[in-house]
């Protein structure tokens, strides 16, 4: 599986793990006498890769539940391979039971994993994730450490059905909560169909935020070609989980490491992958902070200019019709890279050193309804695309959109603000039949960007008020500082730069102000001159809570803005940390 070619294999002297264990030395005594102390035979590990295995398991994340048995699986590649496997806790972010959000501490995992590998004889790493911020954070925190790296995505979960109806995680959710609230599901349905929507092991099925960062984990190079596409439950992934742990050990001995092989172009490769898929909007704030790490400059337009580009193909929900089994079974992700080949940088190469080129010439597509070619799109470029960037005064560095989940008569859209301070508040007031609120409206919410949440949640899905509901109102323009699901769907404008909370001229919104979209213009602006402009900003006030103790103030003090990646501003790039001295 992995190309030699033109690799030249180390020795063991060059092992970074021989620093801890190869010694004559009391300290290096001790490291080989604690390591026996676990009952492994001095010649089972010396000499050999030490292979990390960071694992995000827990019993709070459900899309991980399976992933003690993968590491069991790396493990088994690893030994066959003649490496030493150890495996490594870290912090689990199953996205449903995190709050506020897992966004709070997507950093916090990368710092982790980064400084686990810093701080421990590690040769090489496997990582072991899936759900949502789990990849951007693996995958950053090891890009910093920048030793070989093989990301093994934990594989999406099994179709969900209920009633006879194809059920996706998220999407659906949202869906049948709206027809809870208007009654056309029963209280009785609710509760079956917790039971129904998500059976088995994995992360969502739907080509939301967890399968978007896998899929473009894997165009970009950083899993076995293809293995983002392989579902949990499926024989075949932990097959692929013990192939990643033969192939590290031998990334280890040719010292493929991450600043040997990842260039721009493999992330325009991932973006090219992300727009086809229609991913989410999420993945715009993760790759450029990935990047940032590797020291390459990733911004909003390069994104702008593939979106433009290349049309959403893969018809999954929340776009199209299909779920992550169907996208598997009708070739899966290297069958739809080869679709858009043209687009693809096709001498880039990944984990394995193969070139994309040599991953997809044999890729076959069993589906062509579901993996589309460039000529029969799911959604024309004409009717939007996954990712939409906006300017304009009321986000002077850059908002975006899924313009393919936009209601076509949205598109170029003037209405009258209704703005909300606090989540709290709108939550409280937005099923109020007193609202003063039509479908022309544009709702707002503010204070909920990286600092002011703090987190940046996923709320920018800002509810439609009831008694639109009731209406048969289905889609509205809504504005926020806030992220959204990668399985939600609607005229739902994210990631206003910069928040309000550090002063962004959301902030200076009032209620009844006139709001003009257009999306083919890519422009946001509000109607409200510079004058009475400057005489609000000159009378603003902090609104938001800022926390004076705890993992949220040091966020607050050091996250960058969506469109900078929302990483922390000490770590976004540069490795000039030293090897930590071994005394
Ligand atoms: Fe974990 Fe969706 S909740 S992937």
């Amino acid at each position: 599986m992995f190309n030699k070619d033109s690799l030249t294999r180390r020795e063991v002297s060059q092992l970074r793990s021989q620093r801890w264990y190869a010694p004559e030395t009391i300290r290096a005594f001790a490291h080989r006498q604690r390591t026996q102390q676990m009952g492994f035979a001095r010649e089972e590990f010396m000499g050999k890769p030490v292979i990390g295995i960071i694992n995000t398991w827990s019993d709070m994340s459900a899309c991980h539940s399976h992933l003690r048995e993968r590491a069991e699986a790396v493990k088994r590649g690893v030994w066959a391979a003649g490496g030493f496997p150890v495996e490594l806790p870290a912090l689990s972010m199953g996205e449903v039971m995190v709050k506020p959000t897992t966004m709070l501490y997507r950093n916090f995992l990368a710092m982790e994993t980064e400084e686990l590998l810093r701080q421990h004889p590690i040769d090489g790493v496997v990582l072991l994730g899936g759900c949502d911020k789990s990849t951007p954070a693996l995958l950053m925190g090891a890009l910093s450490m920048d030793i070989p790296t093989i990301f093994c995505p934990a594989g999406p979960m099994t179709t969900g059905k209920w009633h006879g109806q194809i059920t996706g995680a998220g999407t659906h959710t949202k869906k049948f909560w709206d027809q809870l609230r208007l009654g056309s599901i029963t209280p009785h349905d609710w509760i079956e169909l917790e039971g129904a929507m998500t059976r088995s092991i994995g992360t969502c099925n739907t080509m939301g935020t967890a399968s978007t960062m896998t899929s473009i984990a894997d165009a970009m190079g950083f899993t076995l070609p293809g293995a983002s596409s392989i579902p949990a439950a499926d024989c075949r992934h932990p097959q692929m989980a013990a192939q990643c742990g033969h192939t590290i050990v031998d990334m280890v001995w040719y010292d493929h490491k991450p600043s040997r092989w990842l260039t721009k172009e493999n992330f325009l490769n991932g973006i090219v992958a992300y727009m086809a898929l229609g991913g989410s909007t999420n993945a715009a704030i993760h790759l450029i902070a990935m990047a940032n790490r590797a020291s390459i400059q990733l911004t909003l337009e390069d994104m702008e200019n593939i979106a433009r580009r290349v049309p959403v193909l893969a018809n999954l929900f929340p776009s199209g019709r299909a779920l992550m089994d169907d996208f598997f079974f009708a070739g899966g992700l290297m069958a739809q890279l080869k679709k858009v080949g043209r687009f693809l940088h096709r001498n880039a190469r990944g984990v394995t050193n193969h070139t994309v080129e040599e991953w997809i010439k044999d890729a076959d597509c069993y589906d062509d309804d579901i993996i589309r070619d460039l000529d029969n799109p799911i959604i024309p470029l004409s009717q939007g695309c996954a990712l939409a960037v906006l300017r304009g005064n009321l986000c002077p560095d850059g908002a975006v959109m899924k313009s393919s989940a936009a209601s076509p008569q949205l598109r170029h859209h003037t209405g009258p603000a209704l703005v909300f301070d606090t989540h709290q508040e709108l939550s409280d007031r937005i099923d109020d039949p007193e609202l003063d609120v039509t479908k022309d409206t544009i709702i707002i919410l503010r204070n909920a960007g990286p600092v002011g949440a703090p987190g940046m949640p996923e709320w920018g899905n800002l509810p439609i008020p009831k008694k639109l509901l009731q209406q048969g109102v289905t889609d509205m323009v809504r504005i926020s500082d806030a992220r959204m699901s990668g399985t939600h769907y609607g005229t739902c404008i994210l990631h206003v730069a910069p928040e309000s909370a550090v002063g962004g001229p959301l902030a200076l919104v009032q209620t009844g102000d006139l709001i003009e979209l257009n999306i083919d213009a890519g422009t946001l602006n509000m109607q409200v001159d510079e004058h009475e402009l400057a005489r609000r900003r000159s009378a603003l006030k902090v609104t938001h809570k800022v926390f004076g103790r705890s993992w949220a103030a040091l966020y607050q003090q050091h996250v960058t803005q969506a469109n900078e990646g929302c990483d922390f501003d000490f770590l976004q790039s540069g490795s000039d940390i030293p090897e930590p001295p071994i005394f």
